[in-house]
C-alpha cells in the first residue's frame, strides 16, 4: 500500500451542502507511540485499546463556496462556543490532507464538537477529535463517490486522522487497534490503524479502564514538542526495538490470556515512555506526586490480594487504571477507597473496551 492509493477519486457527484455526524472514542496505547518521522509516521509500531465513553461528537456542516476559493474556509465550535484558538491546528490539518481531498477549498465548514468528557480533564482529545473530524470528511467524500467500500472508508479514514494527531489513526475501530508496520501484525502499516487481527483470550472482553483525573490542568509538553525530544534521544533506537519487540510479545499475551505479562508489560511501557521524557534534553517529569502514590498502592493491593490490577499512563500525570471485567467489583472498591483521594477534586472516569467511532 502507497500514498497513491489516498489520492485516487472517482467523484461522480457533488453535493452543494449538507450535514454529517460522527461520534469516535479515545484510546489508550499498551504499547505507545512515542517518536516520529516526517509526515507523520512511527518511529515504532504501537498497539491500544479503543475506548468507550471518553469520545468526540463532531458535526460538520458543509456549504459551497461562492467566488473565491483561496485558502481553507471553516468555523470552529466546542460546546456551541465559537473558538478561533483551534484554527491553527484544522488549519495545518487541512493543509496536510488536501491533496487526498481536494474538494476542501470548495466548501465553507463549520464544525460543531463536543468531548463527553470534561475539556479540563487532561484528557487529550486530538484522538478522538481529529478521528471523528477525519470520519466527518470522508463522509462528504462518501456522496461525492458511493463507490467507496467501508473498508476503504475505514482505511482512507485512519489515513487522513493520522495526519491530524498520530494516536487519532486508532481510535476508529475496536476493541485493538495496531498502527505501524510490523513483521508479525499481518496489514499492519505505518500509513493507518488496523483492527488487530488475532484472537484474543476472553480475559481482555470488556477489560475496564479507570481514568483516575490527577492533574486536569493544560499539559506541560504537548505531544509534538514530546516526539521531537526522541531526535537525537541517546536511547531512541534502543527504545524503537523494544516497542517492536514488545509487540510481538503482546501478540502472545492476548493469545494466551496471561495477565500477569501483560502487567509486567503495560507497565514497563508507560514507565519507559517517562523513563524517556525524564532522560531527554531538555527533560521533563510528567508525573505529578499523586501519580507515584497511586503506582505505589497499586502495587501494594496487588501483593496483598493477587488480583490482577494494573496502570498505564499517556504524556501526563493522570493515571489508566487496567482491569479484567471479572475482577471489577472488588477492584473499584479498592479505587473508590484507597486512590481516588489522590484525584484533582475526587474526579476519575469509569471507561473500558470499547468498539470504535459511530455515525449519527
Ligand atoms: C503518549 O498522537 O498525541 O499518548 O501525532 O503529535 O498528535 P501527535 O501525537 P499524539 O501522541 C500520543 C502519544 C502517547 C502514546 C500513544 O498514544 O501511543
Amino acid at each position: 500500500m502507497n500514498l497513491k492509493h489516498f489520492l485516487v477519486h472517482n467523484y461522480q457527484y457533488s453535493p452543494s451542502n449538507g450535514v454529517v455526524s460522527w461520534s469516535s472514542p479515545s484510546n489508550i496505547a499498551l504499547v505507545k507511540y512515542w517518536g516520529k518521522k516526517e509526515h507523520q509516521l512511527p518511529e515504532n509500531p504501537s498497539i491500544s485499546f479503543t475506548l468507550e465513553s471518553c469520545k468526540t461528537i463532531t458535526e460538520l456542516i458543509f456549504e459551497k463556496r461562492e467566488g473565491t476559493t483561496d485558502g481553507f474556509s471553516f468555523e470552529v465550535f466546542l460546546d456551541e462556543e465559537f473558538k478561533p484558538d483551534f484554527h491553527p491546528k484544522i488549519e495545518t490539518f487541512f493543509k496536510r490532507i488536501e491533496s487526498y481531498l481536494p474538494f476542501l477549498k470548495d466548501f465553507h465548514f463549520i464544525i460543531k464538537t463536543k468531548n463527553t468528557f470534561p475539556h479540563s480533564s487532561g484528557i487529550a482529545s486530538s484522538a478522538s477529535g481529529m478521528s471523528a473530524l477525519a470520519l466527518c470528511l470522508m463522509s462528504i467524500e462518501k456522496q461525492k463517490d458511493p463507490t467507496i467500500s467501508d473498508s476503504d472508508f475505514i482505511q482512507k479514514a485512519s489515513f487522513l486522522a493520522r495526519l491530524g494527531s498520530g494516536s487519532a489513526c486508532r481510535s476508529l475501530e475496536g476493541d485493538l487497534v495496531v498502527w505501524g508496520e510490523h513483521p508479525g501484525i499481518e496489514g499492519s502499516s505505518d500509513l493507518f490503524g488496523i483492527k488487530y487481527p488475532y484472537k484474543v483470550h476472553d480475559n481482555f472482553k470488556n477489560y475496564q479502564d479507570t481514568i483516575l483525573l490527577v492533574d486536569k490542568g493544560e499539559k506541560q509538553v504537548s505531544s509534538t514538542v514530546g516526539h521531537d525530544l526522541m531526535y537525537g534521544h541517546p536511547f531512541a533506537k534502543q527504545r524503537f526495538n523494544q516497542a517492536v519487540d514488545h509487540i510481538s510479545t503482546i501478540k502472545n499475551i492476548l493469545e494466551t490470556g496471561d495477565l500477569d505479562a501483560f502487567i509486567a508489560l503495560v507497565e514497563s511501557e508507560a514507565l519507559t515512555l517517562h523513563a524517556m521524557m525524564m532522560t531527554s534534553m531538555p527533560y521533563f517529569i510528567l508525573m505529578k506526586p499523586n501519580t507515584l502514590e497511586i503506582i505505589n498502592k497499586i502495587w501494594s493491593f496487588r501483593q496483598d490480594t493477587g488480583l490482577p490490577i494494573s496502570f498505564t499512563l499517556d504524556a501526563g500525570a493522570n493515571v489508566h487504571v487496567l482491569y479484567p471485567e471479572k475482577d471489577a467489583v472488588k477492584i473499584l472498591e479498592f479505587i473508590k477507597l484507597e486512590l481516588v483521594a489522590y484525584c484533582q477534586n475526587g474526579h476519575y472516569i469509569c471507561d473500558k473496551i470499547g468498539f470504535g467511532a459511530k455515525q449519527l
